[in-house]
């Protein structure tokens, strides 16, 4: 314990034996000149061309009750911070910024050393705390999630307005699921990489959609479907997902359809050839462009152009990982009773075959036997 820890601590047990109310009672709010300067410091702080967040500084009055108080406020020694100890001259704080916080707070100077902290934090705890008491939890000058979307309103407003937004924001800790608002080892103050952040709540059979549609359990499927897709095994989440919400089913950040079958549109595959050529899919005959042909048949072609009914990637591929090569699903479900329609596909020496499925067995050869 540091020597100020120790003298706050006596001070401290010495003021609960006093009514809190004494001091809450002898200060007043400040003026709106004051507030106006204290906004406009704010802004200065905020990121470029967004808003900040609204702060007042003083205590609050007694009544109603504030939801959390600050010890060091509770134990009535305004000298704790300021210079005098008479409730109605505080004076001036002895000490500007976060150095007055981390003098107790000192498991801080380790939090604010890491490789990213966040700008209000490094330059005042008081952007987002109230040092002497709030009507939110944790002194905090507005509710958890509307304090960060204040100075943060481009993503504030990006899932107040998605067509899918991310539950992920509005339970729990809100923005701190997933980040930590003062420091942290990861890159964007994430709190985990940003895998393991995923995965970790998508780890539970019981969640669903805003539909009450069931959610894959995400991390038990990894685990058993060895085969990852390139951007899972280098553990990329965000290449095809928006986390803070978003206009695209599943989250999704580029264009794919979400029906099993559409009629074949280039631009509606956006998300897949971001990263695969298109050409791939587009070209007929090729020797070259896809394994997925017969001789110079390219089936990918033939599948997904096949007038009237193309059928999407999704009624071969898994999207995040398989048991099979080419990522290649195990069966699709057939009908609305869940029951799955085995593919069968069966690696060759030649190519491959899928058999009893959507069509009788069907085999291609896409090079000559070894
Ligand atoms: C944990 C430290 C701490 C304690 C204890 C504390 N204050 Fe403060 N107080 C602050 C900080 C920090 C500010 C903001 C100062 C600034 O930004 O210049 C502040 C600002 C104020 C202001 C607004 C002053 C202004 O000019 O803006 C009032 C009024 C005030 N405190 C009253 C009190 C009273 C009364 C007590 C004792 C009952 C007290 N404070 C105890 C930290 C503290
Ligand atoms: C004199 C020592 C002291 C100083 C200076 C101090 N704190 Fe604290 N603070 C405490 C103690 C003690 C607690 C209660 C800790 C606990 O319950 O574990 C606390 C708790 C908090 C909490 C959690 C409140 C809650 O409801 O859970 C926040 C946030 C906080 N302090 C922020 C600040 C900020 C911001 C500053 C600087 C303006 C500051 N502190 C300065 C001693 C101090
Ligand atoms: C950008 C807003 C923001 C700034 C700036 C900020 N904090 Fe916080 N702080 C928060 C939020 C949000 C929480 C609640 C986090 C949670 O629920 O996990 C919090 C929680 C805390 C707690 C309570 C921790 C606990 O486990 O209960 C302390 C203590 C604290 N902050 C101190 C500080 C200090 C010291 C600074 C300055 C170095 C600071 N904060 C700057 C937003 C901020
Ligand atoms: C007082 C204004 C303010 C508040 C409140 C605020 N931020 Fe920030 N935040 C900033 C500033 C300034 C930056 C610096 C980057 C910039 O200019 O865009 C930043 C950057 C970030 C970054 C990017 C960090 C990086 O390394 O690129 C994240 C993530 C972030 N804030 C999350 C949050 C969360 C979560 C909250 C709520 C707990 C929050 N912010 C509340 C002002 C604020
Ligand atoms: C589900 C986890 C998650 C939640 C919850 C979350 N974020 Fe993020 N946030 C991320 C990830 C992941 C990134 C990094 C994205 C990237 O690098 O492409 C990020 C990046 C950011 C950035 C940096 C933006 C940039 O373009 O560099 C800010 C600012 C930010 N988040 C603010 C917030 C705010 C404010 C909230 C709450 C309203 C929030 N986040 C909630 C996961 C989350
Ligand atoms: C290559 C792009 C891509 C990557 C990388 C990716 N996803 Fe997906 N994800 C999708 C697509 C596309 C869907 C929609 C699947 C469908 O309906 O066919 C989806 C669906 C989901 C779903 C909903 C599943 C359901 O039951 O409908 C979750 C949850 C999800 N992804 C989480 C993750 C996580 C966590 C990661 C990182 C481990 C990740 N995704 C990586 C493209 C991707
Ligand atoms: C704090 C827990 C949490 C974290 C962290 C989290 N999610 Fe989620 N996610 C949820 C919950 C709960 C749902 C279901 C409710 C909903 O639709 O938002 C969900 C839904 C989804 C969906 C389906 C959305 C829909 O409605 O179609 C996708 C895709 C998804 N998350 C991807 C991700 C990705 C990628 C990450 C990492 C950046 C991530 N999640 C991190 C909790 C989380
Ligand atoms: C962020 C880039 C990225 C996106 C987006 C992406 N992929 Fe991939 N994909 C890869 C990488 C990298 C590989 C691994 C390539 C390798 O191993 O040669 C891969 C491999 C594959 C494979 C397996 C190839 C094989 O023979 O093993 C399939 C199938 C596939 N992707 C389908 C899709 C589909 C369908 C989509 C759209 C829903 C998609 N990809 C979106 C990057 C991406
Ligand atoms: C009718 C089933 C089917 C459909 C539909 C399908 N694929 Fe494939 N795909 C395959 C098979 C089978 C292979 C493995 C070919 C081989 O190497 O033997 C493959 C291979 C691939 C590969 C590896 C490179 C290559 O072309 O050989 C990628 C990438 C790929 N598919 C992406 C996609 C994308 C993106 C879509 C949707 C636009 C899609 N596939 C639709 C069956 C399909």
């Amino acid at each position: 314990m540091t020597p100020t820890r120790g003298a706050f601590a006596v001070l401290f047990s010495f003021a609960l034996a006093v009514s809190t109310g004494l001091f809450a009672q002898t200060t007043q709010p400040k003026s709106s000149a004051a507030s106006a300067d204290v906004l406009a410091e704010k802004a200065a702080a905020a990121p470029a061309g967004r808003a900040s967040a609204p702060r007042s500084l003083v205590p609050l009055p007694a009544k109603p009750a504030p939801t959390s108080s600050h010890a060091p406020f509770e134990a009535g020694d305004c000298k704790i911070c300021h210079q005098n100890a008479d409730p109605k001259h505080p004076g001036p704080v002895f000490k500007k910024g976060p150095a007055l916080c981390l003098d107790c707070h000192e498991e801080f100077n380790g939090v604010m050393k890491r490789a990213h902290t966040h700008a209000p934090a490094r330059t005042d705890c008081t952007s987002c705390h109230n040092p002497h008491n709030s009507v939110f939890s944790k002194l905090l000058h507005l509710e958890p999630r509307a304090l960060c979307v204040s100075c943060h309103e481009k993503i504030g407003k990006l899932h107040d307005s998605a067509k899918v937004p991310h539950k992920a924001l509005t339970t729990g800790k809100y923005c701190s699921n997933c980040h930590n608002p003062h420091g942290s080892t990861v890159e964007k103050l994430l709190i985990q990489l940003p895998f393991d952040l995923c995965v970790n709540c998508h780890s539970v059979d019981t969640m669903a959609d805003a539909n009450g549609k069931k959610l894959q359990n995400i991390k038990a499927w990894l685990l058993d479907n060895p085969k990852q897709h390139g951007p899972v095994a280098s553990k990329d989440c965000n290449d095809c997902h928006e986390p803070h919400g978003g206009d695209l089913f599943r989250l999704i950040n580029q264009d794919y359809p979400p029906e099993f079958y559409a009629p074949y549109d280039a631009k509606n595959y956006g998300l897949c050839f971001g990263c695969h050529r298109e050409k791939a899919f587009s070209t007929a005959q090729t020797a070259t462009l896809t394994s997925f042909r017969n001789g110079a048949t390219n089936l990918h072609y033939l599948h997904l152009q096949q007038s009237g009914r193309g059928r999407t990637c999704r009624a071969c591929h898994e999207v995040h990982a398989a048991k099979q090569d080419h990522l290649i699903r195990d069966g699709v479900p057939y009908g609305s009773g869940g029951w799955i329609l085995k593919l069968n596909y069966k690696k060759t020496a030649t190519g491959g075959s899928c058999e009893k499925t959507c069509h009788a067995e069907k085999s291609y050869a896409n090079r000559t036997a070894p």
